[in-house]
Formats: structure tokens, C-alpha cells, sequence
């Protein structure tokens, strides 16, 4: 933003705030996991506490400096990219666990706690933390909030946005709010926690978070099953909704497969199937899981699956988990252009086929991995990157196809990203989900959190 000056933090008001600006530490900090922008930012503040990032916030306001707040920078749509000489805000730093109250079954803590690491705690004291994927070992729970991140087991546990039961931001205007306090009832007007849900960091710095716990399933089973049949994907989850309760449901391609294979995954089955889905089940008991492999079964004989392996361990089941879990690392190399597009569930089949004829006609010389939440309807269509393009004419020729694969969302009234966010990956194509009038009231709400517009500058839009 050329409105923005672009200048290292005055030792007198910030002082006490940790400093970064060696050139090492402005690339790994100015960037998250997307692939096809460079990190350019001046400085990387770690604050250590909500009063520092307040005093941050009220330096940034009054120096016109604009902020990049950053987690764990997993995220995949540029939102915690610093391209435009912000200062970056990391709060790796404010790392701490604060209060498990058993009671309530809440969890409190510092907004860069890692979410691995809540799942741990809550374990550890007998309950569970649910919101699962792959990125948890380096997502923080301040992104995950600020992405309102999805994952694999939202079939049954639903979004971050489900179970964030109090925040602690400050705004944009250096204000200190502290929303819900772990209310379970609330009737007191807008619920200003949800509107931070999903906010991307362009509303307020999230420095503490509330979660709150449920109980520990049992052992899970894990089902992966190979089809050759489009339509037989969504068929088997049917199937299973109709008489299971159903903790995840995911599908990945056979070139798919060949990446994670040649990342050292082992490949569930021989038989070569196009297809692969994997399904989970809590080991409710064991006649429940057998009238799962009975199902199973009856999928074989009727020829709706090729084969499969049902888990006979935990351990085998981790092992089938990342055959679907490894394929973002297994596909980084080729510096995939990714899409995280949604459906409403029903309307899965249907826009399957389109959508594949529309990339098949699009992307010919292309490889395109897809996999996903299709029990969610979401699905990743990741374009692979060939070694003959740069980047820079690789991301042009995505982004033409974008606008055909968005026109078919559009008509599906489906959503340009189901669960990464807009960020600056989206940002162009907003519109194919979000009507005009509410990204104005959208732009609005910004205007009122963040007036002088210091906060993530021109990401969501
Ligand atoms: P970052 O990448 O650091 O930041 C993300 C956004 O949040 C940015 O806009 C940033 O400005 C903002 N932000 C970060 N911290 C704060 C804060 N404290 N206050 C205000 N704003 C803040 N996502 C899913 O939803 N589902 C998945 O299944 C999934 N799987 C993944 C698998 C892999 C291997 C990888 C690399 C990523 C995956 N992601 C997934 C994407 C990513 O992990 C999530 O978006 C995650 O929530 C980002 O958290 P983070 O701490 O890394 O945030
Ligand atoms: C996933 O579901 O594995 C993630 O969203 C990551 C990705 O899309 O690459
Ligand atoms: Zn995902």
C-alpha cells in the first residue's frame, strides 16, 4: 500500500518488543505456504504479551505502518504473506497454555499456541480437542481461528468456528476486546467473536483464545477403498451416512497416490484403482464395525469399489491417514496452484463431472491432483507446476482457467474457498461468491475495526 510507510519500529515506543530484521529472518517470517509470491517485508515483531501488541497497534496507527499478523504460517492463501514492506506481527512468541477448566471444558491459552499441542494438553487431562489436519504440528491457534480452519474430521465435529467459545483481540483501533468469556449463553446483541472467526487478520490481532474440549472417541477404523467410477464416490458415503456415524470422509486421486508413493507412502492395495476414498469409523464396538465391513462387502460384490483394506490398528490406520494426509507435502515441489472450492454436499456428483470435463478441456498438458473433504463437499484441485514454465507464466495460464472453474461454482452457488481463505490468493474472485453488497458491507466493517487501515492491507479484498 503506498499509503504505507514502510519503516523499522522507533527503539522509543516499542523498546521492550523483540525485533527481527536480519535478512534470514524477514523471509521465513514474511511468508506462509503458498508458493507463487516473494516475502518482503521491513521488520518481524514478536510480542510477548496483548499490552505489547496493543502498543504495536496504537505505534502502527500513528505511523501509518502497516501490519502482517502471523501464526504458524501454514496458511495456503497468502494471507500471512508480507509482500509490500509491512512489518510482520508474529505471535509465536505468546505461546502458553493458561487454564483447563474441567469443569466448563474449556481450554485457555495464548493465541500462538500450536494446535498439536492443544490436542496434547486436552488428551493429557482426558478430553479432546477435535479441529484436525494435516498443518497441526505448525499451525497456531491464533491462525486457525483467524481462518476459521476446517480439516478432516469436520464431518462430525464441525469448524473452528465451532468450538471457540471466547477470544481476546485487540482491534485495529488498539482496543483491547475480550469476547464471549466462555458463555454458553448469550443473548446480548452481535456476537463480535464470530465476526473475528474467519477474519483473516484484517480486523484485529487475536492474542488469546478459548476452545473449548469434548470427550475422547475411542480407537477409530479406517476404511480406503479404490473405485474406478466417479459417481460411486459420493454412492459409498451415502451409504455409510445413512447407517454410520461418520468421523471423516476423504478422497484422493491415483496421481495422487503416485506422489505420496514417491514420498514413501506404501500404496493400500494393488489393484489399480482411478479412485480412492477413505473413510473413518469411532470402533464403536465390534459388531458395529463389522456391519461396516459387511457394507464393505456388499460395495465388492456390486462392483462399486475394486478393492480396499479396512485398519487392524491404530497404527495401520495412521498409516492409511497418510496416504490422504502427505499429499500436500509430497506435491510442494511442483509449487502446485491450489483451489479449495466447496459445493453444497448433494450437489457433489453432479458438479464432479463438470468441474473434471472443465479442467480436463483446460489444463491438457497439465497434472492435476485432486483430493479433498468431498464429505463436506470441499474439494483441493491442485495444478502441478510443469519444470518447462516459470512461475510467473504458470500462475497466468491457472488463472485464466480460474475464471471457467469459477463460473461453474458460481452456477452451483458453491464458494471460491471452502476452508483456506481468501487472503491474496482469492482475492480476484471474491465476487464469484460473495455478492457486491456484501463485500461493501464487508469493506465497511473493516473501515469500523481498522480505520486507518493498518491491518493486513489488501488481503480478502
Ligand atoms: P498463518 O498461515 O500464519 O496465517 C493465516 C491467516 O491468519 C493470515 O491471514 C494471518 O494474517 C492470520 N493470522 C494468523 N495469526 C493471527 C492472529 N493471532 N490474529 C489475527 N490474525 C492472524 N487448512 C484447513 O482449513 N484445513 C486443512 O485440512 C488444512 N490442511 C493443511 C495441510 C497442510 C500440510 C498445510 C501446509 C496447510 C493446511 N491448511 C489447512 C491451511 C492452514 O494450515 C490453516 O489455514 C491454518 O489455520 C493456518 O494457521 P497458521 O497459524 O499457520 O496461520
Ligand atoms: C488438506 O486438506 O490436506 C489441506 O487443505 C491442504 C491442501 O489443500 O493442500
Ligand atoms: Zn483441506
Amino acid at each position: 500500500m503506498s499509503s504505507h510507510n514502510s519503516h523499522v519500529p522507533e527503539a522509543d515506543s516499542l523498546a521492550d518488543v523483540e525485533t527481527l530484521t536480519d535478512a534470514e529472518s524477514l523471509k521465513t517470517y514474511g511468508k506462509d505456504w503458498t508458493k507463487h509470491f516473494t516475502p518482503n517485508p521491513t521488520a518481524i515483531l514478536l510480542p510477548r504479551s496483548t499490552e505489547q501488541v496493543k502498543t504495536i497497534v496504537q505505534w502502527a496507527r500513528r505511523t501509518k505502518t502497516a501490519l502482517v499478523p502471523s501464526g504458524g504460517r501454514t496458511g495456503l492463501s497468502g494471507g500471512a504473506f508480507a509482500t509490500n514492506r509491512e512489518v510482520v506481527v508474529s505471535l509465536s512468541r505468546m505461546n502458553r497454555i493458561l487454564e483447563l477448566d474441567s469443569f466448563d471444558q474449556t481450554l485457555r491459552c495464548e493465541a500462538g499456541v500450536i494446535t498439536e499441542q492443544i490436542q496434547k494438553y486436552a488428551r493429557e487431562h482426558g478430553f479432546y480437542y477435535p479441529v484436525d489436519f494435516a498443518a497441526r504440528g505448525s499451525s497456531q491457534i491464533g491462525g486457525n481461528v483467524a481462518t476459521n480452519a476446517g480439516g478432516i474430521k469436520v464431518i462430525r465435529y464441525g469448524l473452528t468456528r465451532h468450538w471457540v467459545t471466547g477470544l481476546k483481540v485487540v482491534t485495529g483501533r488498539g482496543e483491547i476486546l475480550e469476547l464471549n468469556r466462555s458463555l454458553v449463553k448469550n443473548a446480548t446483541g452481535y456476537d463480535l467473536r464470530q465476526l473475528f472467526i474467519g477474519s483473516e487478520g484484517t480486523l484485529g490481532i487475536i492474542t488469546e483464545v478459548t476452545v473449548g474440549l469434548t470427550k475422547p472417541p475411542k480407537d477409530f477404523t479406517v476404511f480406503v477403498m479404490g473405485t474406478n467410477d466417479l459417481a460411486a464416490i459420493m454412492e459409498i458415503y451415502s451409504r455409510y451416512k445413512s447407517r454410520f456415524n461418520i468421523f471423516a470422509y476423504e478422497m484422493f486421486t491415483d496421481l495422487a497416490l503416485t506422489y505420496t508413493a514417491a514420498h514413501g507412502a506404501r500404496a493400500p492395495f494393488s489393484t489399480p484403482a482411478k479412485y480412492y476414498v477413505l473413510l473413518e469409523l469411532e470402533h464403536e464396538s465390534d459388531a458395529y464395525i463389522e456391519q461396516a465391513t459387511e457394507e464393505f462387502g456388499r460395495l465388492l460384490e456390486e462392483g462399486l469399489i475394486v478393492d480396499g483394506v479396512i485398519s487392524q490398528s491404530p497404527q495401520q490406520a495412521a498409516e492409511l491417514w497418510a496416504l490422504r494426509e502427505n499429499i500436500t507435502e509430497a506435491t510442494s515441489h511442483k509449487q502446485p496452484y491450489k483451489n479449495d472450492i466447496s459445493v453444497r454436499v448433494s450437489r457433489v456428483p453432479e458438479f464432479l463431472n463438470e468441474m473434471t470435463a472443465v479442467i480436463a478441456h483446460e489444463h491438457p498438458d497439465f497434472e492435476v491432483v485432486w483430493f479433498g473433504h468431498v464429505g463436506d463437499g470441499n474439494l483441493h484441485v491442485n495444478i502441478l507446476k510443469p519444470d518447462s514454465l516459470s512461475s510467473t507464466e504458470f500462475v497466468e495460464r491457472c488463472k485464466k482457467v480460474d475464471e471457467k472453474m469459477f463460473d461453474v461454482i458460481e452456477k452451483f452457488e458453491g464458494s471460491v474457498s471452502a476452508e483456506h481463505g481468501v487472503g491474496l490468493v482469492k482475492k480476484p474472485f471474491l465476487h464469484h461468491t460473495r455478492s457486491a453488497a456484501e463485500i461493501s458491507l464487508m469493506k465497511d466493517i473493516k473501515r469500523v475495526f481498522d480505520p486507518d487501515s493498518i491491518l493486513n492491507p489488501g488481503k480478502i479484498f
